[in-house]
């Protein structure tokens, strides 16, 4: 240990600096020893006074806190202390706009989906976006049942005891409160409660926060709700999930009867009658927002009538009656002092900022992207010069730009504090991790790797998505631990590919070394993570498409094709049958059809699984994994007991009681699948004046053909 022993107040930048990092190192290492190893090297107030001198450090170069500070992890609690909930409605999120055009598109979007005439009046209201933690809070026969984290949207962890310790949350709802009513909003903790609090905490636990968000989110996950009582959190509602009843006609009114039943609403909620009120209210709340006793990070709109939110309904993670309008990123000055090279899963090499450390809207930033090599150079994505045609240089003073979650970016640099003799950044045409030639194809921006398989660096990268919350969610299998097994020499202590995994647990009854004597591990986190492994060995369809990390197919195409091949053997079969259209007029065969003509699924996605499924080694992959793991088969979505649902449905000729999207909406979300074009394979032609061609095939293969107003009879709308 070789720390200076200096008071703090007594250090310079530097050495504060250099001390801090060595105690997170440090720290880490306690960590380690006590938990996963339970087998501690220095007592608990030894432990204790290291975590105090961090925390004192932290208070007196508050710029100087780092990403792996011992004080930023959350909570003592680790994920899993509380037992999961299922959302009975999701909890989603919102979609982005930055600018008052973006909110003229919006609400243009909306119109057009409602086929709703542009001298007919359309009502927002506009709010404040809160900087907390979403929350939803069940009370049945008007008492608090459930309080539940939004945790990825559809299921989140039970903190109702944590929540009963809130003052204003009641535990009682009135007599006209429905019998089922979930209540949702935002926790948070005002600004100077947070100030005030933050400090006592330095002194007594050597902990602080980086933000009022970062305290609420750890008070909240506290195992012992007395601890979360002492904590000042506060709740302000402004949504609701299911509710046995309706509760108003609006969202104004709604939340208004929230606020009669003794929950916090927040009172810059106004209603506004076209884009000009909206952009006007955005402006006052952002005149306001220095001066308001919390964090706000934007304002929300929201379409004001519930029944056109009901009409407009969803997309896969937010609504379309909803928007957020955020305020302007938040931005700093510092300097460039390297730039590395990451090697993604599909070999894209990517240049990574390291910077000086800088603090960018209470968050400290040491690492941004720079996007690509055209980037760093002063070119953007359509070929023409961005910066006036600047490039970046280490060494550079640049402009690091924080917005949201988004990874910082640098966008800008100043030409006149460049250092004398800073060189232009060449970027590298060899894939840094195996040597393999990288290059870039035509009309791409992005260099790749041609490694290949024989990439570790993909293949790390590979394995660590496979494992990532929103693929399995292997729990323990961090970035570090699976370049260990990645790297091990041992075959019986290897993990080379997804399967790995799997078989990991059998293996290593042959290896020499114990894995649970292997320094990091410890025979407690072995058993979790085998616990966790085999937890996994089956998972939802959806899941396990996207971990396989087919390019393009995100967790929303995934989510989408699985929801329509419905079971693995399904999928690989239209997949592998699939054959692309060779040239122009040749619409390519049935399967690829059906693969394109799911909702949402253009030919560059469907075009990456087929490709996919025809690599030999993949389906090698894909059969060993198999062995091990089994997807289970997707729920249909929608409503099943609808009297189209399962049913291929084709839309034709104009419609006038809605638009072509709320058709296709509508339809979907009764469980029915809409098509194109008409085949042996539709049920049903909903057919408009006008119709053409798809009523006369429809007509010739003996189909049921219907007019807009059966449609609405028979779905019962
Ligand atoms: S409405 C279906 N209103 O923002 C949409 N959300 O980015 C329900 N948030 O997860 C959300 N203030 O945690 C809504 N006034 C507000 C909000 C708000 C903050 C959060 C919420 C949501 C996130 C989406």
């Amino acid at each position: 240990m070789s720390r200076t022993t200096k008071a703090v107040e007594e250090l310079t930048p530097q050495e504060a600096a250099e001390e801090l990092a060595a105690l997170a190192g440090e720290i880490a290492e306690h960590d380690r020893r006590y938990h996963g190893e339970d087998a501690p090297t220095i007592s608990d107030a030894e432990y204790d006074a290291l975590r105090l001198r961090n925390a004192a450090i932290e208070a007196a170069f508050p710029e100087l806190l780092r990403a792996d500070s011992p004080s930023q992890a959350v909570g003592a609690a680790p994920s899993g202390v509380f037992a999961q909930v299922r959302h009975a409605k999701p909890m989603l999120s919102l979609d982005n706009v930055f600018s008052d055009d973006d909110v003229r598109d919006f609400v243009a979007s909306v119109r057009r989906f409602l086929a709703w005439p542009s001298e007919q009046e359309l009502a927002f209201t506009a709010e404040p976006k809160i900087d907390g933690l979403s929350m939803s809070l069940r009370y049945e026969q008007r008492r608090l049942t459930t309080a539940a984290t939004r945790g990825d949207g559809t299921t989140g962890e039970n903190v109702t005891a944590n929540i009963r310790t809130i003052a204003e949350i009641p535990d009682e709802l009135p007599k006209d409160a429905p019998d089922i009513v979930e209540v949702r909003g935002e926790v948070y903790m005002r600004r100077d409660d947070f100030l005030a609090l933050n400090e006592r905490m330095a002194v007594e636990i050597g902990r602080v926060f980086a933000n009022p968000r970062n305290f609420a989110a750890g008070s909240l996950r506290q195992k012992d709700p007395e601890a979360t009582r002492a904590r000042p959190l506060r709740f302000f509602a402004y949504a609701w999930g299911e509710t046995s009843e309706a509760l108003a006609e609006t969202q104004y009114e709604a939340v208004q009867r929230l606020g009669r039943w003794g929950f916090r609403i927040n009172d810059h909620m106004a209603i506004c009658g076209s884009v000009d009120e909206m952009v006007e209210r955005y402006r006052a709340i952002e005149a306001e927002r220095a001066s308001l006793p919390y964090d706000i990070d934007g304002v929300v709109y929201k379409v004001d009538r519930l029944d056109l939110q009901e009409r407009l309904g969803f997309r896969s993670r937010s609504p379309r009656w909803a928007t957020a309008h955020k305020f302007a990123a938040e931005k700093a000055t510092t300097i460039l002092r390297g730039i590395d090279i990451q090697v993604g899963r599909t070999g894209a090499l990517t240049p990574v900022a390291r910077l000086e450390p800088v603090t960018v809207g209470g968050v400290v930033v040491t690492n941004a992207t720079l996007h690509n090599e055209d980037y760093i150079r002063g070119i953007g994505n359509d070929g023409q010069p961005i910066r006036e045609g600047r490039d970046i240089r280490v060494g550079d003073t640049v402009i690091v730009q924080r917005a949201g979650d988004v990874i910082p970016q640098i966008l800008d640099i100043d030409p006149e504090k460049r250092p004398a003799g800073a060189e232009a950044y060449v970027f590298p045409d060899r894939c840094p991790a195996c040597g393999s030639h990288a290059v870039r194809e035509e009309g791409e921006a992005v260099r790749r790797c041609t490694g290949g398989l024989i990439c570790p660096a993909q293949a790390v990268e590979r394995i660590r998505h496979f494992v990532s919350r929103n693929a399995m969610d292997i729990e323990g299998l961090g970035e570090k631990q699976i370049e260990f097994f990645f790297n091990h020499e041992d075959p019986a202590l290897q993990i080379r590919s997804p399967a790995d995994i799997f078989t990991l647990k059998d293996r290593q009854g042959s290896s020499l070394t114990k894995l649970e004597n292997v320094d990091g591990f410890g025979a407690v986190s072995v058993r979790k993570l085998f616990a966790a492994i085999d937890d996994r060995r089956s998972v939802p369809l959806s899941r396990f498409l996207f971990a396989l990390g087919i390019r393009h197919i995100g967790e929303t195409n995934a989510k989408r094709i699985a929801r329509h091949y419905l079971s693995f053997d399904a999928l690989r079969a239209g997949a592998s049958e699939a054959m692309m259209p060779q040239g122009k007029g040749d619409p390519g065969n049935a399967q690829w059809q059906e693969l394109v003509g799911i909702n949402g699924i253009g030919s560059v996605v469907a075009e990456a699984l087929v490709e996919f499924f025809a690599e030999e080694h993949n389906r090698q992959a894909v059969d060993a994994l198999l062995k091990e793991v089994t997807p289970s088969d997707e729920e249909p979505v929608g409503d099943v007991s609808s009297p189209v649902a399962g049913k291929t449905v084709v839309f034709t000729g104009g419609l006038e009681r809605m638009s072509r999207d709320e058709a296709k909406a509508m339809a979907e979300r009764l469980g029915a699948k809409v098509a194109g074009s008409v085949s042996k394979k539709t049920d049903l032609v909903v057919a408009g004046p006008g119709a053409g061609s798809k009523l006369k095939q429809a007509t010739d293969l003996g189909i049921e053909v219907i007019d807009e107003d059966a449609w609405f009879e028979r779905v019962g709308q």
